[in-house]
């Protein structure tokens, strides 16, 4: 499996890693096929995303398209950081090899499930 350098860049040194203490809200997704999942977790401050964080257990896909969609997230809007999608993510990364394209779909879906959990209350696990 070809990986581009910033693909191995963000798995060997991934950004925002961990789980935030008092999350405003909270995201998971787990891919079926594959039994991988991904945790975001979000601060929110003014409607923007002041903080975030994951969790994941992935495939170096996973795991880089996680930590750069946390880069991009943060400081957002949230109106601006539910409008990243997996294709923002995959063209932040530079691409991904065809087979691994769905594991940018982890990063977007669960920092959209995060945002829409803080509007509807805030986090219940
Ligand atoms: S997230 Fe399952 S193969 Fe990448």
């Amino acid at each position: 499996m070809e990986y581009n350098k910033k693909i191995m860049e963000h798995f060997h040194h991934p950004k925002n890693v961990g789980a935030l203490k008092n999350a405003d809200g909270i995201g998971f997704v787990g891919d079926p096929e594959c039994g991988d999942f991904l945790k975001v977790r979000i601060k929110v401050k003014n409607d923007h995303i002041h903080d975030i964080s994951f969790q994941c257990k992935g495939c170096p896909a996973a795991i880089a398209s996680s930590s750069i969609m946390t880069q991009l997230a943060k400081g957002k809007h949230l109106d601006e950081a539910a409008l990243i999608t997996d294709e923002v993510i995959e063209q932040a990364l530079g691409g991904l090899p065809e087979a691994k394209r769905h594991c940018s779909n982890l990063g977007a879906t669960a920092l959209y499930k995060a945002i829409i959990n803080y509007i509807f209350g805030g986090p219940k696990s």
